[in-house]
């Protein structure tokens, strides 16, 4: 049986961990906050509802590293969210400090872990753990691409007037307005959407998911949690239960699409080790030229953390 610790008991953090406890796959769950208080009652409070939804896993919360001795998997989630009006690059200097010394700290207490980020912006903050942990590529990566992508089949969805369970896509790049949506990977239970949908009508629901946080934190004020908790504990399973899923995911690229040391979002199988495989699309020249400019933008604040020198 399993341990898996959340960091950052925030919005994301306690949906991702009040997720893994309802699929009841692991021995246990750790949160840790700084607000320790807070990462206690949060633990608390989805233990108390165990008894209801019938779930073993055991929560604790805490501010203490020791507690988190022995993870198998560590989900990244401190840091500032988006306020209206921010880009999730606006929040690279308070979280890039915030995720290399969370990164080093785990480190002190579990030798060989499997390190989800999510915090924004998110393939940088990927970049930034990857560095500070001196693990494999291949264990240390980022979450984006399902959520992305889950907002993508929801509007889809809505959209035809059928089950989001029936949709199945795939979107790479960046977590970002570059992000890249691929229409020509997207089916209704293996039906092409463009046999099902106008272009301007996906045209639209393409452009409305590149801004799909966005969205979310002009409602809010804060930004989104229920799907991107969802997203992170779906990693987590797939791993714990080494189902090797294909999910798009924030990952180092090392030749791949023609790309090196940057970190980007692409169809990897996940499994036991983390990223078992990146799968590489054969693109057209229109869908390239998309990811080459999202590359582009992700560079740009790679090279803002490394002037950080953190
Ligand atoms: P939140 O403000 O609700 O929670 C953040 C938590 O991090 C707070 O409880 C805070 O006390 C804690 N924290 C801050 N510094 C810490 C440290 N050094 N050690 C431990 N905990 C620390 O924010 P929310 O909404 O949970 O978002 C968390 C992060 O996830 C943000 O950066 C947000 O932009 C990002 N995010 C990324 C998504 C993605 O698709 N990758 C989707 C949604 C949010
Ligand atoms: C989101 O896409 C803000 O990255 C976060 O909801």
């Amino acid at each position: 049986m399993s341990k898996v610790t959340v960091v950052g008991a925030g919005n994301v953090g306690a949906t991702v961990a009040n997720v893994l406890a309802h699929r009841d796959f692991l021995k246990e769950v750790v949160l840790l906050d700084i607000m320790g208080d807070v990462a206690r009652g949060k633990a608390l409070d989805s233990w108390q509802q165990a008894p209801i939804d019938y779930y073993s896993t055991s929560l604790t919360g805490t501010e203490n590293y020791e507690d988190t001795a022995g993870s198998d998997v560590v989900v990244i989630t401190a840091g500032l969210p988006r306020k209206p009006g921010m880009s999730r690059d606006d929040l690279i200097s308070t979280n890039a400090k915030i995720v290399t010394s969370v990164t080093s700290s785990i480190l002190e207490h579990s030798k060989n872990p499997i390190i989800i980020v999510v915090s924004n912006p998110l393939d940088v903050m990927t970049y930034a753990a990857h560095q500070k942990s001196g693990l494999s590529h291949r264990r240390v990566f980022g979450m984006a691409g399902i959520l992305d992508t889950a907002r993508y089949r929801a509007f889809l969805a809505t959209a035809l007037d059928v089950s989001p369970k029936d949709i199945q896509a795939i979107l790479m790049g960046g977590h970002g307005d570059t992000m890249v949506p691929l229409p020509r990977f997207t089916t209704v239970s293996g039906i092409p959407v463009t046999d099902l949908i106008g272009a301007e009508e996906l045209d639209a629901i393409v452009e409305r998911t590149k801004t799909g946080g966005g969205e979310l934190v002009k409602l809010m004020g804060t930004s989104a949690w229920y799907a991107p908790g969802a997203a992170a504990a779906q990693m987590v399973e797939t791993i714990i239960k080494d189902e090797n899923r294909i999910f798009p995911c924030c990952v180092k690229l090392d030749g791949e699409y023609g790309m090196k040391d940057v970190f980007l979002g692409v169809p990897v199988k996940l499994g036991r080790n983390g990223i078992e495989e990146v799968i590489e699309l054969k693109l057209t020249e229109e869908e390239m030229t998309l990811l080459e400019t999202s590359e582009g933008h992700v560079r740009q604040v790679m090279d803002v953390f490394d002037g950080m020198q953190l």
